[in-house]
C-alpha cells in the first residue's frame, strides 16, 4: 500500500489522475490533497478538488490550500485549455465539504514527519511552489520521503506552453529547480511519455461506457479539454499528462526510462522552464531522477477505466 499525497493544479487530466487513485484503494491511500494555482487560480484548484473527492464518494479525504503563485514570476494559467474553471466539460455539482484549516505546505510537512519514514510519496500534477517551499521550511522531509512522482518537463518533445518548455515547470522553475536539486528521489513522467498517451474517441467513449458517475465524469472532462490540443496537434486524440502519474505509481512495469541529471532553466527569457535532461549522459553532472521516455498506452488506459469503473 503506497500512502500518497497528491499536490495538484486541476485541471481535467489532473482530476483521471486523482480519480484513478481513489479507484485504488488497495494499492493507494490517498492522505490528502495540496491544491497549488496552476492552471487556474488556487480558488478554482481548491474547490476543484473538493468536487472530486464528492464525486468520488470520500469527503473525508483532506483538500488543503497551498500556494497562489510562483516563487518570482506572474502566475501563468491555462484556461484555454482547461475552461474558466479548469474542470469545464461534466456538471459537477458544487462542494459541500470545505478545504482544512491551514496551508497545503504544512499539511505535508506535517505529514511526513508524523508517518514512518520512506512511508509518504508525493504525487505532483502541477507547479512545484508548495513542494519547493515544504522542502525549504522542512528540509528534514526530503529525507524522510519515500519520493516524488512528478508530471513535468520534456526532453525529446521539448514544450508545450513554449517552444522550449512544458507548463508546470514553466509556471514556477524557481520552485522546479528547487525540487530537482534537493535530493529527494524524483520519478519524471515528462511530455515525452505522456504524448504517447492519446485520448482518442474509443478510450473516451470506453469512459463513458462504464456507466457510473465518474466515467460520465471523465468522459465529459476529456472532451471538453481536448478540443484546444486536437487543434494544436493533429492527432487523433490529446495527450493525457497527470494520470501517467498514478499508473506509474500502480504500474511502473506499463513504462521505460533511465536515471539522468535533469536541470531546470530559469535565467533565460527565451527557455525559461526548460528541462535540460542529460539522457545521453554526456556531462558528469550525477543522476537526479528517473526518467520515464515510454509507456505503454494501451495497457495504461485500460488501467485508468478499470481504476476508474470502481467509483460510485
Ligand atoms: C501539465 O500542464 C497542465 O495543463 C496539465 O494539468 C498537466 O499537469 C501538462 O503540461
Ligand atoms: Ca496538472
Amino acid at each position: 500500500m503506497r500512502k500518497v499525497i497528491f499536490d495538484t493544479d486541476p485541471g481535467q487530466d489532473d482530476a483521471v489522475a486523482i480519480l484513478a487513485a481513489l479507484g485504488s484503494p488497495d494499492e493507494i491511500e490517498v492522505l490528502g490533497i495540496s491544491a497549488v494555482a496552476g492552471n487556474i487560480p488556487l480558488h478554482h484548484t481548491v474547490n476543484n478538488a473538493l468536487r472530486l473527492v464528492e464525486l468520488a464518494g470520500r469527503p473525508d479525504i483532506p483538500v488543503y490550500a497551498g500556494a497562489d503563485r510562483p516563487f518570482a514570476h506572474r502566475l501563468v494559467t491555462a484556461e484555454h485549455v482547461h475552461g474558466v474553471t479548469g474542470l469545464d466539460g461534466p456538471d459537477l455539482p458544487q462542494p459541500v465539504t470545505k478545504p482544512r484549516e491551514g496551508h497545503s505546505v504544512d499539511f505535508i510537512i506535517d505529514t511526513v514527519r508524523r508517518l514512518p519514514d520512506k512511508t509518504v510519496t508525493i504525487a505532483a500534477l502541477g507547479p512545484l511552489t508548495n513542494i519547493a517551499l515544504a522542502f525549504l521550511k522542512a528540509p528534514d522531509i526530503i529525507e524522510r520521503l519515500q519520493g516524488v512522482v512528478l508530471m513535468g518537463g520534456a526532453y525529446f518533445e521539448v514544450g508545450n506552453i513554449t517552444p522550449t518548455a512544458e507548463f508546470n515547470i514553466y509556471v514556477d522553475p524557481d520552485a522546479a529547480g528547487i525540487v530537482f536539486r534537493s535530493g529527494a528521489d524524483i520519478t519524471v513522467l515528462p511530455l515525452d511519455v505522456t504524448h504517447q498517451m492519446h485520448s482518442t474517441p474509443p478510450r473516451i467513449e470506453a469512459f463513458r461506457q462504464i456507466g457510473n458517475k465518474a466515467g460520465a465524469a471523465v468522459a465529459a472532462m476529456l472532451t471538453f479539454s481536448e478540443t484546444y490540443d486536437l487543434k494544436k496537434y493533429g492527432w487523433n486524440g490529446a495527450p493525457l499528462h497527470d494520470p501517467c502519474v498514478t499508473a506509474f505509481l500502480l504500474r511502473p512495469d506499463l513504462f521505460e526510462g533511465r536515471r539522468v541529471n535533469v536541470e531546470v532553466e530559469t535565467g533565460s527569457a527565451l527557455t525559461r522552464g526548460m528541462t535540460v535532461v542529460d539522457f545521453w549522459r554526456v556531462t558528469d553532472r550525477q543522476p537526479n531522477a528517473f526518467y520515464v521516455r515510454s509507456g505503454d498506452a494501451d495497457r495504461f488506459f485500460a488501467l485508468l477505466t478499470e481504476r476508474v469503473a470502481r467509483l460510485p
